[in-house]
């Protein structure tokens, strides 16, 4: 497995579950105590490595460009007034070594067509994909457990936990070989399958380590659930050609997709590092 520097955030979805608060703003942007989602997924990749962020982004994202970017009235305003930590936060947002490229999806045609418009700049290698609705708090950040699998097992390696099978149709479900404690060989995978037709309750979260011979198999997938080029879909014909792993990883995920999930992040991670009490 050559190193993974590159990671994509699929960043075009509309966030129609958090409207009115999304009318206007991102929902990536939505903070959880006071960091933006993205913001908790870009950090996650760059303590794995990362130094090549690639947003997907589409209409109304102009506000994510200009958080990863520099901002220097509000710097200038920071200093003059000695505001010194803030001016540290608001310039620690990246490392000087991290690049953040942006490119446009056309339409809002699924999550396997999003990773597909990243393929001019990821070119011919392995990278990562994260979705910034998944935020996972752990203390060896997932991606870099993902990338020490990827690298162990030598191949694609998929985030996964296990759901209660009423939830299966909410995720990508994989059917699975034991490997050891915590990977296994995928098999198989299908898109939101109803409970009963599930083939497990393995569920792939927001987290994908992938051989750079996806794109030929996006290429060609058809739309799927939801009428939807599934990124899924195009892991099906990968893993006949090539070895992709689940892996279990260590950490404790928050669905920042609905408001529930949101509501939950808030609170735990407001009390476990902000000593914040509701
Ligand atoms: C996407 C993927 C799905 C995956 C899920 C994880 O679905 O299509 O396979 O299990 O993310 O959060 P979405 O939540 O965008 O509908």
């Amino acid at each position: 497995m050559r190193p993974i520097r590159k990671a994509v955030f699929p960043v075009a979805g509309m966030g129609t579950r958090f409207l009115p608060a999304t009318k206007a703003m991102p929902k990536e942007m939505l903070p959880v105590v006071d960091k933006p989602l993205i913001q908790y997924a870009v950090e996650e990749a760059v303590k794995a490595g990362i130094t090549e962020l690639i947003f997907v982004t589409g209409r109304n994202k102009r506000a994510i460009e200009d958080h990863f970017d520099s901002a220097p009235e509000l710097e200038a305003d920071l200093e003059s007034k000695n505001k010194i930590e803030l001016l540290n936060t608001v310039r620690g947002i990246l490392p000087a070594n991290v690049n953040c490229i942006y490119i446009r999806q056309s339409a809002p045609l699924g999550l396997g067509h999003a990773v597909l418009t990243a393929a001019p700049i990821v070119g011919n290698e392995p990278f990562a994909v994260l979705l910034a609705d998944d935020l996972i708090d752990a203390d060896e950040p997932v991606l870099k457990q993902l990338i020490d699998a990827a690298i162990k097992y030598d191949g694609s390696v998929l985030g996964v936990q296990d759901v209660p099978r009423e939830e299966t149709k909410k995720y990508g479900i994989c059917d699975a070989q034991r490997v050891d404690d915590r990977a296994a060989r995928v098999t198989h995978m299908v898109e939101k399958p109803e409970p009963a037709d599930a083939p497990s309750t393995l569920a792939v979260v927001g987290r994908y380590i992938l051989e750079p011979e996806i794109f030929d198999h996006l290429r060609k997938t058809q739309r799927g659930a939801g009428n939807e080029i599934q990124l899924t879909d195009g892991i099906e014909a990968l893993l006949r050609e090539r070895a992709v792993y689940a892996y279990r990883y260590e950490g404790q995920r928050y669905d920042c997709g609905n408001k529930t999930g949101m509501f939950e992040a808030t609170v735990a991670l407001g009390r476990k590092y902000h000593g914040l009490e509701p």
